[in-house]
């Protein structure tokens, strides 16, 4: 732990590599809204467009879904007012410092990570692009620019936050200095990890061949409903208790998603649904997910078609990140020995 108070300031990052999902919303957007709305941080949300190029994306289709997701964030709640929106590219300092992280990382380090190893796994990682086997430090950079202390995410992340504090710890050893602060993982509960609805036990995940499998942010009413309505059960009514879901995942996930919506417990869900059936359950849970997703899903479509708004608002987000970001880029710089002046 360094002896440095460092601004509580929260960042966490989404990739806009295509749909956004009732997942991405309740394990993060919605999350993200509340630590905006909780007070005593400053809050930073960016679009990791820099990331979603480690693998290939269409030019028009990142193009696309970067202004999507910053839709996703507006809509869910976050105001560019009082969090700093951005789009990482327009951010330069992220990519600058990155550099100087993949000189502190060591290859060791990032051959080690799992989200590396499962993405290569079975495949050429010869073939991998560096950008991928780098991304863990790229991803430390995002952090640490902002000497950011909190990060939201889920669980899949938590060993590249590992990471980010390793290379905070190892520069700050390095350099003798104590400029970069160990960033605090706030990790997703399980009440937020949203999955399959056709698999209980898979994550909702874009990825997924099965449009089924997810509710998407973009959904019409119609949509959300029929998935609901098909999502996989088993024969037996609710129980009257969280214990009672424990061997069943999608049971368990309708359950979670409910309380999650509806701001309640799972027991609160299960007391006034324990002992009914699901075709009792999936038209209640169907009309609460209409009632707060339809406004978001028609909130993004109006930002879509107002596309000026979304690059204003990015272009604002990006002149207040830099506020931030350049003085701690070329306090870096001085620190490591480059010699200046540093623009700013
Ligand atoms: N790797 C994260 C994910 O895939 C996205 C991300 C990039 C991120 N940079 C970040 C999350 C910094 C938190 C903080 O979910």
């Amino acid at each position: 732990m360094t002896e440095t108070s460092f601004t509580p300031r929260v960042f966490s990052g989404i990739q806009p590599s295509g749909n956004l999902h009732l997942g991405n919303y309740l394990g993060a957007l919605k999350r993200f809204v509340d630590m905006q709305e909780a007070g005593g941080y400053e809050t930073v949300y960016c679009m990791v467009d820099l990331h979603a190029i480690t693998v290939w994306q269409d030019p028009a289709d990142l193009r696309r879904s970067t202004r999507e997701l910053c839709a996703g964030f507006i809509a869910s709640g976050i105001d560019p007012e009082k969090s700093i929106l951005i789009n990482q590219s327009q951010v330069p300092e992220h990519a600058q410092l990155a550099w100087v992280f993949n000189c502190v990382a060591r290859m060791g380090w990032m051959g080690r990570m799992t989200q590396w190893k499962d993405k290569t796994a079975g495949k050429n990682a010869e073939a991998a692009s560096l950008g991928l086997f780098a991304y863990p430090s790229l991803m430390a950079a995002d952090i640490l620019i902002y000497h950011a202390t909190h990060v939201p995410v889920g669980e899949d992340q938590k060993q590249h936050l590992e990471l980010t504090r390793d290379i905070a710890t190892k520069f700050n050893h390095d350099y003798g200095v104590d400029f970069f602060p160990i960033t605090e993982p706030v990790i997703e509960g399980a009440a937020t990890r949203v999955m399959s609805l056709r698999d209980g036990s898979k994550k909702m995940s874009k990825s997924d061949p099965s449009d089924a499998s997810r509710i998407n942010m973009t959904d019409d009413a119609d949509a959300i409903a029929k998935k609901i309505r098909k999502a996989k059960t088993d024969p037996e009514p609710l129980p009257s208790e969280a214990a009672g879901l424990a061997e069943r995942p999608e049971a368990r996930n309708l359950v979670n998603i409910f309380a999650a919506l509806n701001g309640q417990t799972v027991d609160q869900v299960l007391g006034d649904f324990g002992g009914r059936a699901f075709s009792e359950f999936k038209p209640a849970l169907a009309e609460l997910a209409v009632a707060h997703l339809a406004p978001i899903s028609s909130e993004m479509s109006r930002l879509m078609d107002n596309q000026d708004e979304i690059d204003r608002i990015l272009t604002r987000g990006a002149e207040r990140a830099r506020e931030i970001t350049a003085p701690i880029l070329k306090k870096t710089y001085e620190i490591v020995g480059m010699v200046g002046p540093v623009e700013l």
